[in-house]
């Protein structure tokens, strides 16, 4: 079975001390019940990140945390740039990669996230891989082949054995702090697809260890249907993850489902 797995993304928000109050408040929420049920982790601005593992190794949180991005390369001439082996270091597990906002801002290419995918691999990070297709693709119905090419060439350098070790964040651009969302329909045709591919490509032993997530202005009140769907292991929230009772009602999806994954 796939634990599901609710990340928060902050973006640019929320500096050092009101990452303190947010993670504080988010553990008075989250219960030991929640905790057994899914995986919480959050991701701070890189500037966040000592001050949220201070507090969550004082109170023994089981909240986790992870970067934004990482560099390629480990220690070097890289001016602004963050590694992975730094962010590990900071008791760090996770790390997205290859979100579309550095793709658009940052010109990050395939081979870029292909690279940075090696790298937090190599640091024992979990990497929450991001794809997925903008407007035109999608109009054009061609979001399925525009999507698996990002996810081959983006996988270029990852083994058989590497491979479950990552996570996979579907996020259609244009669902991406716009306010619309995929429907739940929509979101399982792409994971099934993703899952297919993964099984084609690294067997289907791997493919279905790999979690694959959803995000693109996910809420509490559209996370349980997202959640209901059987290839949708978890959700990526940007938006809705500053306001900390948001976020914890989407870690409480399972409260509106019925069945097996309840
Ligand atoms: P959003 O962002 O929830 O604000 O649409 C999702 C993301 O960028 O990961």
């Amino acid at each position: 079975m796939r634990k599901p797995l609710v990340a928060g993304n902050w973006k640019m928000n929320l500096n050092h001390l009101e990452a303190i109050a947010h993670v504080q408040r988010l553990a008075f929420s989250l219960k030991d019940a929640d905790f057994d049920a899914l995986d919480v982790c959050v991701f701070p601005p890189f500037t966040d990140i000592r001050s949220v593992q201070t507090l969550v190794d004082a109170d023994k949180l089981r909240i986790t945390y992870g970067g934004q991005d990482c560099a390629k390369m480990d220690s070097g001439a890289f001016t602004g740039q963050t590694s992975s082996t730094f962010l590990a270091k900071l008791g760090a597990q996770w790390v997205i990669i290859g979100h579309s906002e550095r793709r658009q801002f940052n010109n990050e290419s395939n081979d870029d996230v292909s690279k940075k995918l090696v790298s937090a691999l190599r640091n024992k990070l979990t990497p929450i891989l991001c794809v997925g297709e903008d407007l035109t693709e999608r109009n054009n119905r061609t979001h399925i082949r525009f999507t698996l090419n990002q996810l081959g060439q983006s996988l270029g350098n990852i083994s058989k054995s590497d491979v479950s070790q990552i996570v996979i964040a579907y996020e259609p651009v244009w669902a991406i702090g716009t306010g619309e969302i995929a429907t739940p329909e929509d979101a399982e045709e792409m994971m099934s697809a993703l899952r297919n591919w993964l099984g084609e490509t690294y067997g289907d032993s791997a493919a279905s260890k790999v979690r694959l997530l959803y995000g693109g202005s996910v809420k509490s009140g559209t996370a349980p249907g997202l959640m209901a769907m059987p290839n949708v292991d978890g959700l990526l929230v940007g938006g809705a993850s500053i306001d900390p009772d948001e976020f914890v009602a989407i870690c409480r999806y399972r409260l509106a489902l019925v069945g097996p994954r309840k």
